[in-house]
C-alpha cells in the first residue's frame, strides 16, 4: 500500500509507518502545492495531510482516483472539504483525545502571557530597554479568582477549564450550543450561558474552543467584541477565521479589549499585519499541541487509522 506524508513527522512515526508500508516522505518539510496534491489522489492509496494542507473539492476530484482514505495528522479538520470527500468515496480519519493536554497547556500559557504582559516584558530585555524594577512598570493583570469564558465546550475547553480552576481558583463559564454532559459540568463547577452575548459580558477572559470552517466563520466580529468587559482578554487557539481580525486590532487599540493572544491566523503562516503593529497582542505560531510527546501520539494515532484501514478493520477516529 502506497502511502504518502505531506509533511515530516517525528522519526519515530516515520519509521512505524515505513517499516509496514510504502511510505513517500516530504523530504524538505515544504509544504506542497494544489497541483502536486491532486496528483498524489492518483499516486498512493492514503495521504496522510496536515493542518497546511488545503483539501479543496478541486484538489480531491470525483471518485475512483487512487486515494481512499486521508489520515489527517491533528484533530482539526477545516481544511478538509467533507462533503467532496463523501461524494468522491474518501474516508477521513483525524487524532483527537491525543492533543487535549497540550492545546489546554498553550491556552494557559497564552492566557497567562496576555495578562502579565510577557511578550511585552521579553521585547524590553532583549531590547536592551529594561531601565531597572520601578512600581509601575509593565502591570498586567491578575488572572485568580477572574472569570474564565469558554467559547465551546469540548475536550481542550474542558482541559483548559480544569487547569483554570484547579490552579487558578477561577471560575467558569462557557457557551456551546450542545449542553455538556453533568458530570463534567459539576466537576468543574461550570455554568452554561444562555447566549454567547452573555457569556462575552461576563467574562475577565474569553477562550475560544469551537472547530473551524463556514459555521464559526467570524464568529467572534465588531459587534462580539464590542460586548467584552472593559480590559478583557481575548484567547484563540482554535481556529483563526472564528475571530475578525480587522475588529480584533480596533478593539486592541480602542478598547473593550486590554489584551489578546492568539495561535491561530485565517491565512497562515501570514500574520494580518494590524496586529503585528500592536504590543498588546502575543502572537504564537501555532503551538498548540507542538510537544515531542504530544506530536509522536498524533502521528500514531494517524498511523493506527492507517494500519486499520489496510486491514480492512474499522477506522479507529472516522470523520467520514
Ligand atoms: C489540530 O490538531 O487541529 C491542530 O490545530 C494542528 O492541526
Amino acid at each position: 500500500m502506497k502511502v504518502l506524508l505531506t509533511r515530516r513527522w517525528p522519526k519515530a512515526v516515520e519509521d512505524h509507518l515505513s517499516a509496514r508500508f510504502d511510505v513517500t516522505l516530504n523530504k524538505d518539510d515544504t509544504p506542497m502545492s494544489a497541483a502536486e496534491l491532486s496528483a498524489a489522489f492518483d499516486a498512493y492509496d492514503v495521504i496522510c495531510p496536515t493542518v497546511s494542507d488545503k483539501l479543496d473539492a478541486g484538489v480531491i476530484g470525483e471518485a475512483g482516483r487512487r486515494a481512499k482514505l486521508l489520515a489527517n495528522f491533528g484533530v482539526g479538520f477545516d481544511h478538509i472539504d467533507i462533503a467532496a470527500c463523501e461524494k468522491a468515496g474518501v474516508k477521513v480519519a483525524n487524532t483527537p483525545s491525543v492533543l487535549t493536554d497540550a492545546t489546554a497547556d498553550l491556552a494557559m500559557t497564552l492566557m497567562l502571557m496576555a495578562a502579565r504582559r510577557a511578550g511585552e516584558g521579553e521585547r524590553e530585555v532583549r531590547a536592551g530597554a529594561w531601565t531597572g524594577w520601578r512600581p509601575t512598570h509593565l502591570l498586567g493583570r491578575s488572572v485568580t479568582g477572574k472569570t474564565l469564558g469558554l467559547v465551546g465546550f469540548g475536550r481542550i475547553a474542558q482541559a483548559t477549564a480544569k487547569r483554570a480552576r484547579d490552579g487558578f481558583g477561577m471560575t467558569i463559564v462557557y457557551f456551546s450550543r450542545r449542553a455538556a454532559p453533568e458530570e463534567a459540568t459539576r466537576a468543574l463547577d461550570a455554568k452554561r450561558m444562555e447566549t454567547l452575548d452573555a457569556l462575552l459580558a461576563t467574562s475577565d477572559f474569553v477562550s475560544l474552543h469551537v472547530p473551524g470552517g463556514t459555521e464559526t466563520q467570524n464568529m467572534i466580529g465588531a459587534a462580539e467584541l464590542a460586548r467584552m468587559k472593559p480590559d478583557a482578554v481575548l484567547i484563540n487557539t482554535a481556529r483563526g477565521g472564528v475571530v475578525n481580525h480587522d475588529a480584533l486590532a480596533t478593539a486592541l487599540k480602542e478598547g473593550p479589549l486590554a489584551a489578546a493572544a492568539l495561535d491561530v491566523y485565517p491565512q497562515e503562516p501570514k500574520v494580518p499585519e494590524a496586529l503585528l503593529a500592536l504590543e498588546n497582542v502575543v502572537l504564537m505560531p501555532h503551538l498548540g499541541s507542538a510537544t515531542e510527546e504530544t506530536r509522536t501520539a498524533m502521528g500514531m494515532r494517524a498511523a493506527a487509522n492507517v494500519e486499520a484501514f489496510a486491514s480492512g478493520a474499522a477506522l479507529p477516529d472516522p470523520v467520514v
